[in-house]
């Protein structure tokens, strides 16, 4: 088994929380990525993540570990995974999903092992990834299979893979049957696509099943972390196309995550599906994962930044953090989502409440301010022709909502803090409503905004001052009229790493370390 109490001294850790989130996930220590084996276990909810605890920088990934009673509180738990087998020797443990078959839990991952200089003349790459799995008896300590890697390259039954970039992998059972979805892309490099394996037993016997889906004209020459789920009857194919080209606009970025809404046929392993959509039009969302609560619901939780952008908190011993976790649903064959329900736990103050305000000037409402919570907002948008609201304000700093008679609804972190080194505005056109529902979550470093009833969302990195806590409604016409404010400051979720942590503070809070 691994040996899994670690020394916290060797660890990158938080000298300031001017940025950490109050409720957000994000590592204790060092680095993290993508959300992985996220799953229910036991009467608690798992959440695994890449994770490199060394630097506040991506190194090999070991697979970092929180668990949660509700989807409010969580706790972090000992490292679940980290690389030492030969299969891992490189990027170490890469992104995969969790299942529970005869009470285990089984993690599936992705072994990425780099190749030597002389390998990769060999080979023309640089990497070869593989499929394997480590369980557990308690959901806390992992035991790797002897039989790892169970699918590597010889098991891709197709001339139409390419076989080292093969990673991610979901899996799910299905009538009795294993299956679990691969990212990939086509040999040519040119297309992203996802491929279907399936199992008798999990543990072995995995067999190539089909080329599931595949990246049609300009979606992308790799497609990473699928994610497949059942939703009000549709099957859902969640994944992240990277290698895009924006050249044509069509796209916001290189890197997107998105949906297809289909059908999987089990018999030919094929994905019949739409468009694609985006679950998020925010800058910082990627890697998506989901899992099914015992109540039904599909709740997804996302990285809440991007590859290559600037992430300000490395300064201060830390990176990345992750989204709210968000309930998944299809409306009008669009995909929606909304934060959970158990969020309003974190509401431990008392609200503000506030109804039928018509405001003709700038405005800003006793105690609506601060750097971690949560506002709802319902707006007549029939009377409220144009206008903004400022967040995280101060005289020098803002982060701008803004939206307009035509549907327009804006983003603007030009001016939210420190520079950004990627996009600053997000602009979309969003149905032209008579009342407009805003629910914005505010935590130090992030927001995330719902509109409609999660029809879209928008999230984004901020740096702000930790003092531009003022919330300013703006009139850009004539009036705004907001029918109901509700303004929640919201606790913390998780424990915090503090720059005045003695040791003893940090055995309290991390109990697992040594
Ligand atoms: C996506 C990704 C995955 C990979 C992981 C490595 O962000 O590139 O495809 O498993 O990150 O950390």
């Amino acid at each position: 088994m691994a040996e899994n109490i670690l020394d916290f001294k060797a660890f990158s850790q938080v000298t300031d929380a001017r940025w950490y989130p109050r409720y957000h996930l994000a590592p204790p220590f060092g680095w993290c990525n993508d959300p992985n084996g996220m799953c229910f276990y036991k009467n608690q909810y798992h959440f695994f993540y890449q994770h490199y605890p060394y630097a506040p920088e991506w190194g090999p990934m070991h697979w970092g570990h929180a668990v949660s009673d509700d989807l409010a509180y969580w706790k972090h738990l000992p490292i679940a995974l980290k690389p030492e087998q030969p299969y891992e020797q490189g990027g170490g443990c890469f992104s995969g999903s969790a299942i529970e078959k005869d009470g285990k839990l089984y993690l599936m991952y992705t072994g990425h092992l780099s190749a030597t200089p002389e390998e990769e003349a060999a080979i023309g790459y640089g990497h070869i990834e593989f499929q394997c799995l480590a369980s557990s008896e308690d959901g806390i300590h992992f035991t790797k299979s002897e039989k790892n890697p169970v699918i590597e390259d010889i098991d891709i039954k197709s001339d139409d893979v390419f076989i080292n970039d093969i990673r991610d992998p979901k899996v799910w059972i299905h009538d009795g049957k294993y299956y679990a979805v691969l990212g990939s892309r086509t040999p040519d490099m040119a297309h992203g696509q996802i491929i279907l394996f399936e199992s008798t037993d999990l543990t072995t016997s995995w067999r190539f099943k089909a080329i599931s889906a595949r990246s049609e004209g300009n979606l992308g020459g790799m497609w990473e972390c699928p994610n497949f789920a059942e939703i009000n009857g549709e099957d859902v194919l969640i994944f992240s196309p990277m290698d895009i080209n924006t050249e044509d606009g069509t796209f916001y970025n290189d890197k997107v995550a998105g949906v297809l809404i289909g059908k999987l046929n089990y018999r030919s392993g094929l994905f019949t599906h739409g468009d694609f959509q985006y679950l998020d039009k925010g800058f910082d969302f990627y890697a998506p994962q989901i899992m099914q609560t015992p109540d039904g619901r599909t709740v997804m939780i996302a990285w809440m930044d991007m590859w290559n952008v600037d992430m300000h908190e490395t300064k201060d011993g830390w990176a990345g953090m992750m989204t709210i976790p968000r309930v998944l649903g299809i409306k009008n064959g669009k995909i929606i989502s909304t934060p959970v329900k158990e969020l309003e736990k974190l509401r431990k103050w008392k609200p503000i409440i506030l109804e039928d305000v018509l405001i003709d000037e700038a405005t800003t409402f006793d105690g609506v301010s601060g750097e971690a919570y949560e506002l709802l907002l319902n707006i007549d948008a029939a009377q409220s022709k144009k206008f903004s609201i400022a967040l995280r304000a101060s005289d020098i700093e803002q982060t701008v909502l803004s939206y307009n008679a035509n549907g327009i609804f804006k983003l603007d972190r030009t001016n939210s803090g420190e520079p950004i080194n990627f996009q600053s505005v997000r602009e979309i056109q969003i149905e032209p409503c008579e009342k407009l529902k805003l629910h914005i979550f505010i935590d130090r470093s992030s927001i995330e905004i719902f509109i409609n009833d999660g029809t879209e969302v928008l999230s984004a990195r901020i740096y702000p001052k930790r003092t531009s806590q003022k919330v300013i409604f703006v009139p850009e016409d004539e009036q705004l009229k907001i029918d109901s404010l509700e303004y929640y400051k919201l606790d913390f979720g998780l424990p915090h790493p503090h720059i005045k942590d003695t040791p003893e503070d940090l055995h309290k809070k991390f109990p697992f370390l040594k």
